[in-house]
């Protein structure tokens, strides 16, 4: 199975809810963790993938272009004269892994841009008839986001696997307990998880991964009793 991961933006939490979802798919099988285009790290530096196998143990990791710059992967390429992601070699990969699960992590949002003629994760996962993950924030604006990503997705005729909450802070506020219900509303179905404030820091990250996603991600998370607990 290939499951995509993307967010409303960078820093939303993508790499920390890749590695909750590799470290509980470890329990049952093999897991890869692909990052197509990793940008603002130099080739001496640990990248997005070494934060994965940091937090979630022994996955396989293929990474395909790095660039220094911290921008999209197409200005990056542009500014750093490297060469664009050949999605041919990514396609290729992804199909040839012998991984019981393999998952795709993103750069930036949805629409972020690999190379010139406009190759976006969107495109990827619709090529794979993969499912999309959306990692999503808590805080005021996320609506927004999150709506512009999911009607993205659906234009496009990508599947939508669900919602994570990248971070939940332990004492939200009104606008994060109100945005629970309403994030649920713009993806029709229950959030599939929500990671504590502080999950990357926790000293036994396989747990806090087990109780922050649902059944259908390999964890224990209760949407419903979640909500019950916050919806103001
Ligand atoms: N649940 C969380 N609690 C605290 N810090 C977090 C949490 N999730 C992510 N972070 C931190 O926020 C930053 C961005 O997270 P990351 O997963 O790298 O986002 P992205 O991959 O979307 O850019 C990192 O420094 C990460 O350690
Ligand atoms: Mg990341």
């Amino acid at each position: 199975m290939v499951l995509f991961v993307t967010g409303t933006s960078t820093d939303v939490g993508k790499t920390v809810v890749t590695a909750a979802l590799a470290a509980l798919g470890l329990e049952r099988g093999s897991v890869a963790v692909v990052k197509p285009g990793q940008t603002g790290v130099a080739a001496d530096e640990p990248g997005d993938l070494a934060e994965v196998v940091r937090l979630a143990g022994p996955v396989s990791t293929h990474e395909l272009v790095r660039y220094p710059s911290a921008l999209s992967p197409a200005a990056a390429a542009r500014l750093d004269g490297r060469p664009v992601l050949d999605p041919a070699t990514l396609y290729e990969l992804l199909l040839g892994l012998p991984d019981d699960l393999v998952l795709v992590e993103g750069a930036g949002g949805l629409l972020v841009r690999f190379d010139e003629d406009g190759l976006t994760l969107a495109d990827m996962a619709r090529a794979l008839r993969a499912r999309v993950l959306v990692v999503v924030g808590p805080h005021l604006g996320t609506l927004n986001h999150t709506a512009l990503t999911l009607e993205a997705l659906a234009h496009r005729g990508v599947g939508l696997e669900g919602l994570v909450l990248g971070s939940w802070p332990s004492h939200p506020g009104l606008a994060e307990r109100s945005n629970l219900r309403d994030l649920e509303m713009l993806a029709a179905r229950p959030l599939l998880g929500a990671l504590p404030l502080g999950a990357p820091a926790a000293p036994d990250f396989r747990a806090v991964a087990r109780a922050s996603l649902a059944p259908q991600l390999g964890g224990s998370w209760d949407a419903k009793a979640f909500r019950a607990r916050w919806d103001p």
